[in-house]
C-alpha cells in the first residue's frame, strides 16, 4: 500500500483489461452506456481509437455485473462471417462439454454415432442455426440472465458490404421471438461515427437504424482529468518528488501534446516514469524534453519526420511559415482555413502580425500536397482537416513561441 508501485503496473497504454487503480471515471458516459444497455434497443459506442471505448464498456459491465462476450470484427472479417465469429466466442469459448452437448442436441444421438460426424468440421450447420446454437450456449452459461454480445472494432468491417449487411440481418433477426427469448443484446463499438447513418440507410431503413441507440462520442480526457491522472500515477503510485504547481504544469503539457487521448497519455507517462526513475524519482521540468524525445521516437517517428521535412523545406518565408504551423498547432478544432489561421496568428503574434493574409493559403495548401499530406481538403469548402491527429501532437512538441520576442523556435530531435 505504501511502497512504490511498478511502472508497468501504473501506466498501461495497451492493456485490454481495465486497470482499476488508474481508471479515470467518466460518469456521464458510464451512466449513458448503462442506461442504454438496460433499455430496449441495441447500443452503439463510438470515438477515435485510443479514447477508451473498450475500457469504458468493460468497466461498466464489471461494475454493474453485466455478462458479456466480445466478438472481434477483425476476426469476423478473417472468417468472412459474423455468425462464425459469434459462434466461436459463444460456443467454442465455452467448455468442450458445452460444444458436445449442443452438437448432440443438433445432430441427434444416432447421427453422432456415425464416424463421419464424430470427425469435427465435417458438418456445417446452417448459419441461422449456428446463431441459435450460440445464443443457447450463452444463455446456459449465464443461467438465463441477459447477456451482451459486443462487436468491437467495427471499423474493420465498415467498408465490407457483405459483413455489414450480415450484421444488419442479425440485428433484425434478434426481434424474432425464436432469437429474442435468449435475452441477448448487442453493443456495437468502433471508430466511425457514420455507423448509425449506415444502418439508417441500409436496405431495410425502418428496421436497423431504429433498433440501435447511439451513445455520446467517447472523446479524449479533459485537462482536469489529466491532472487527476498524473496525481494518481506520479504522486500516489510512483511517489515522485514533485510539488503541486509543477504537477499541474506537467499535466498541462501532457494534455497539450497528447490531445487528451488516454492511450497516448499512458504512453507518454510511462516513458517519463523511466526517466524519473533514473533521476532518483525527482521531477525537474527539463526532464520533459527527454520524455518528449522518447515519446516521439517510440510512437510518432514517421509523423515527426514528415513535419520536420516540411519545416525545413517549404519555401514560404521562414517566419511566416512557422507562424502558420504554430497557429495550426494551437487550433484544436477539426477544421482550419485561411481565415481561422489568420485570426489565430493575430492572437498569438499581436506585435508581428502581417497585415495581409498572403502566404497562409500557400502554407496550408503545401501541407496538403505530396504523398504524405498533413492536411486534407474538405470537399466543397476552403477548409482543411488533419489527416492524422499525430501530426498535431508533433507540431505541439516541435514549435515553441518565445513570449517576449514572439519568435517561433523550432525544437528538432535526432530520432535515428
Ligand atoms: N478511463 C480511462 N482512464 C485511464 N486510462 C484509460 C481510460 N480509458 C482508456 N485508457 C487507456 O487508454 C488505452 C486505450 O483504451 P481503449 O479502451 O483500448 O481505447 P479504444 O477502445 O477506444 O481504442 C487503455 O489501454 C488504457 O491504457
Ligand atoms: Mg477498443
Amino acid at each position: 500500500m505504501f511502497g512504490r508501485a511498478e511502472i508497468n503496473e501504473v501506466f498501461t497504454p495497451r492493456n485490454s483489461e481495465v486497470n482499476k487503480t488508474m481508471y479515470i471515471e467518466r460518469e456521464a458516459l458510464e451512466k449513458e452506456l448503462f442506461r442504454s444497455i438496460k433499455g430496449s434497443m441495441h447500443s452503439f459506442l463510438f470515438g477515435e481509437s485510443g479514447n477508451g471505448k473498450s475500457w469504458l464498456y468493460k468497466k461498466v459491465f464489471s461494475d454493474k455485473k453485466i455478462e458479456y462476450v466480445v466478438a472481434n470484427c477483425a476476426r469476423a472479417s478473417m472468417k468472412k462471417s459474423i455468425v462464425d465469429e459469434i459462434y466461436s466466442v459463444c460456443v467454442q469459448n465455452g467448455t468442450s462439454q458445452k460444444v458436445s452437448y449442443s452438437e448432440t442436441k443438433k445432430a441427434g444421438v444416432k447421427a453422432l454415432a456415425t464416424a463421419e460426424l464424430s470427425h469435427q468440421g465435417n458438418y456445417e450447420l446452417k448459419q441461422e442455426d449456428r446463431l441459435i446454437e450460440s445464443f443457447i450456449a450463452l444463455n446456459e452459461n449465464s443461467n438465463s440472465k441477459p447477456v451482451v454480445i459486443v462487436f468491437d472494432n467495427v471499423e474493420t468491417i465498415f467498408k465490407n458490404n457483405e459483413l455489414m449487411s450480415e450484421l444488419s440481418d442479425i440485428i433484425i433477426l434478434l426481434d424474432d421471438s425464436r432469437y429474442s427469448q435468449y435475452n441477448v443484446k448487442f453493443l456495437i463499438v468502433g471508430v466511425p461515427n457514420q455507423v448509425l447513418e449506415y444502418f439508417s440507410s441500409a436496405k431495410n431503413p425502418s428496421s436497423v437504424g431504429n433498433r440501435i441507440q447511439e451513445i455520446s462520442r467517447v472523446a479524449g480526457l479533459v485537462p482536469g482529468q489529466v491532472v487527476t491522472f498524473c496525481e494518481n500515477g506520479f504522486q500516489h503510485h510512483l511517489k515522485v518528488n514533485i510539488g503541486e504547481t509543477q504537477l499541474k504544469r506537467l499535466a498541462r503539457h501532457v494534455y497539450d501534446i497528447t490531445l487528451g487521448v488516454p492511450q497516448r497519455i499512458h504512453e507518454y507517462c510511462e516513458g517519463l516514469s523511466y526517466i524519473l526513475e533514473d533521476n532518483k524519482w525527482t521531477y525537474q521540468p527539463t526532464l520533459l524534453d527527454l520524455a518528449d524525445h522518447d515519446w516521439l521516437r517510440k510512437g510518432l517517428r514517421e509523423n515527426y519526420s514528415v513535419i520536420e521535412a516540411y519545416l525545413n523545406s517549404d519555401e514560404t518565408a521562414n517566419g511566416r511559415r512557422n507562424q502558420v504551423i504554430y497557429a495550426l498547432g494551437k487550433i484544436a478544432h477539426h477544421q482550419v482555413n485561411t481565415e481561422t489561421i489568420g485570426k489565430q496568428i493575430a492572437i498569438e503574434f499581436p506585435n508581428n502580425c502581417p497585415r495581409s493574409k498572403s502566404g497562409i493559403g500557400q502554407v496550408l495548401s503545401n501541407l496538403a500536397k505530396g504523398d504524405k499530406p498533413v492536411l486534407k481538403k474538405i470537399a466543397h469548402s476552403s477548409s482543411y482537416s488533419l489527416t492524422d491527429p499525430r501530426y498535431l501532437m508533433c507540431i505541439r512538441i516541435m514549435l515553441h513561441k518565445d513570449e517576449t520576442s514572439e519568435n517561433v523556435r523550432k525544437k528538432l530531435f535526432k530520432l535515428s
